[in-house]
């Protein structure tokens, strides 16, 4: 129905928005696409800006992942379509309209979706990332984990969401491709 297709719209919008941007030059700093690993995620604002701009960033980020499907949520809309305007949301953040269809990662973004559909999975995700974070350091290690638990998790607890899980695991783990180079060569940053 209508309502289907323009929370999709929205939710593709609003993740084509890539919050990193207006966040470092609010706090003026450089172009995170610039510096670090380019990436322009909380993650790589942290390297350059430190914790506020970086919480900003996550915060935002997530939002416009939480937003679009909660509100398909609110119109009722069943557990598959919620699952697929989260993953027009997510898609947004990976290859953005408004920025050449050059975009990030996803995390920040599958975080948010995530919480509005599947929240004690995501929570128990998040809890793996910063247990990961807190023993290595390396964000990408952290996000990676968290989010190939993501279907094992939500098979048992949040069952009918794990085909967006599994979408989710596979979309973030393929961006993270140049991540899963550096870490093989030894040479992936840490935070
Ligand atoms: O969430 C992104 C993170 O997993 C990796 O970011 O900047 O280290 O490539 P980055």
């Amino acid at each position: 129905p209508v309502i289907t297709v323009l929370l999709c719209a929205l939710a593709y919008l609003a993740g084509s928005v890539l919050f990193a941007l207006p966040v470092c030059r609010l706090w003026k700093l450089p172009d995170p696409r610039a510096l670090g690993s380019g990436n322009p995620g909380a993650t790589n604002v942290y390297r350059t800006g430190g914790w506020p701009p970086a919480v900003v960033t996550l915060v935002l980020d997530a939002a416009k992942g939480w937003l679009p499907v909660w509100l398909a949520n609110s119109a009722g809309l069943s557990v598959m379509v919620q699952a697929i305007v989260a993953l027009f949301a997510v898609t947004g953040h990976m290859i953005p309209v408004f920025y050449r269809f050059k975009g990030g990662k996803g995390v920040a973004t599958a975080l948010g979706a995530g919480l509005a559909l599947a929240p004690v999975t995501t929570l128990i995700m998040a809890a793996i990332w910063l247990v990961i974070m807190w023993r290595w350091r390396i964000s990408a290690v952290a996000s990676l984990s968290a989010i190939i638990c993501g279907p094992i998790i939500s098979a048992f607890i949040e069952p009918d969401t794990l085909p967006l899980f599994g979408l989710l695991a596979l979309l973030i783990v393929v961006r993270h491709r140049n991540n899963l180079i550096r870490l093989a060569q030894g040479r992936e940053a840490g935070l």
